[in-house]
C-alpha cells in the first residue's frame, strides 16, 4: 500500500469517511500506536516536515501498517484541500508549537481560521483533542473557539501512565503539568472569512514575440500580481536560447516553488511551468504566467 499521499497528484477531496487525523505527528509513534490498536480504522498524518514524514513511512513499512496515510502540507491547506466536509471523526494535535510571541499568533494551529476549517470537516459530535504543556495556549485555543460558536469544550489535567511522544516523556520527567483540551462539534461553525485557492484542470502556456523577451526585467525581482498573489523571481539560467527562471509564488499564503521556462521557438517564446516542476495547478500560477508574459511585452 502507498502510505504517502501526494496532494498535487490525487483527485480531491479524498473519499475517506470517519477517519482520524493527527496534525504535526513528529516521530509518528502516537499515530502508529493508534493505527495498530484500531486496525479497521483509517488514520491520516499531516506534517510540514519531510524528516517526520520519512520517519513515519519507514515505521509503516517496517511494521507493515496499511491503515495510515500521510501528506507533507500545512495543516490548514490539508483540511481545506483534501478532506470532505463532515468526514473526519477525530483530530489530534499533540504538543503543538505554542508560538509564544504575539507576532507569531498567525502560525498557531488553533487560530480561529484553522478551527473553522477543522470544524467544517468534522462529523457531527466529532472531536478535536489537543495536548499541551503551555497554559496560555489553552486559553488562546478556548478564546479562538468561541468565535465559531459550534464547540462544547472541556479542559482537564492529564495523568499519563505511558508517555508516547518525545515531548510527553520530557515534560513528565521534569514534573510539568499537561492539559488536554477537547472541542466537540455540536453544530456547524459560524461563518468566518477563510483563505481559499482555486485549482485548475490545465495550465495554458503563453506565447510572446521573440524580440519582446527581456529576461533581466524579472531576474531577482519581486512582484505583486494582485492582492494575495506575490511572485518572487530568483536566478535565470540560459541554455541554447531557452531560459529557466526559479520562482516562488505566494497565493493566499500557499507557497509553491517551481521553475518557469521561456522556450525559444524561432519566431516566438513560449512561457510555461517547467515540466520538471511538481506543482498544484492553480489559478494563481496561470495568472503568474500571464503576468510575466505581459511584463515582457511592456518593458521594451
Ligand atoms: C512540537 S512538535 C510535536 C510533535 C509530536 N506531536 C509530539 O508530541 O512529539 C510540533 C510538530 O508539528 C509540526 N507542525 C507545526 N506546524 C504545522 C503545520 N502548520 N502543519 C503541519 N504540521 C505542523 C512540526 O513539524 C512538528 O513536527
Amino acid at each position: 500500500m502507498q502510505n504517502y499521499i501526494d496532494y498535487r497528484k490525487i483527485q480531491k477531496p479524498l473519499n475517506f469517511e470517519n477517519f482520524t487525523v493527527e496534525i504535526g505527528f513528529g516521530s509518528g509513534d502516537f499515530l502508529i500506536r493508534l493505527a495498530e490498536q484500531n486496525k479497521e480504522e483509517i488514520f491520516f498524518g499531516v506534517e510540514k516536515s519531510w524528516i517526520s514524514i520519512n520517519k513515519l513511512l519507514k515505521k509503516c513499512k517496517l511494521k507493515k501498517i496499511n491503515n495510515i496515510y500521510c501528506t507533507r502540507l500545512d495543516a490548514y491547506w490539508t483540511f481545506q484541500l483534501l478532506f470532505k466536509n463532515k468526514s473526519v471523526k477525530t483530530i489530534i494535535i499533540n504538543y503543538p508549537d505554542p508560538w509564544f510571541k504575539k507576532s507569531h499568533i498567525k502560525k498557531r494551529l488553533t487560530k480561529k481560521e484553522n478551527l473553522f476549517v477543522y470544524a467544517k470537516k468534522l462529523i457531527d459530535n466529532g472531536e478535536i483533542k489537543i495536548r499541551t504543556d503551555h497554559y496560555p495556549f489553552v486559553e488562546f485555543t478556548l478564546q479562538e473557539s468561541e468565535f465559531l460558536k459550534c464547540f462544547s469544550t472541556t479542559v482537564s489535567n492529564l495523568s499519563i501512565n505511558e508517555p508516547l511522544t518525545k515531548y510527553e516523556k520530557k515534560w513528565l520527567s521534569i514534573g510539568k503539568n499537561i492539559w488536554e483540551i477537547v472541542l466537540k462539534k455540536e453544530k456547524e461553525p459560524e461563518f468566518i472569512e477563510t483563505k481559499k485557492i482555486m485549482e485548475v484542470k490545465e495550465l495554458f502556456p503563453v506565447k510572446i514575440c521573440k524580440e519582446k523577451l527581456n529576461i533581466d526585467a524579472i531576474s531577482h525581482k519581486e512582484f505583486k500580481i494582485e492582492e494575495g498573489l506575490y511572485l518572487k523571481c530568483f536566478s535565470v539560467w540560459k541554455n541554447n536560447g531557452d531560459y529557466a527562471i526559479e520562482v516562488v509564488l505566494s497565493e493566499k499564503d500557499f507557497l509553491q516553488a517551481f521553475f518557469i521556462t521561456a522556450k525559444n521557438k524561432g519566431e516566438y517564446f513560449i512561457i510555461d511551468v517547467s515540466k520538471f516542476s511538481e506543482i498544484l495547478k492553480t489559478e494563481g500560477i496561470q495568472k503568474a504566467l500571464n503576468f510575466l508574459a505581459k511584463l515582457f511585452m511592456e518593458v521594451l
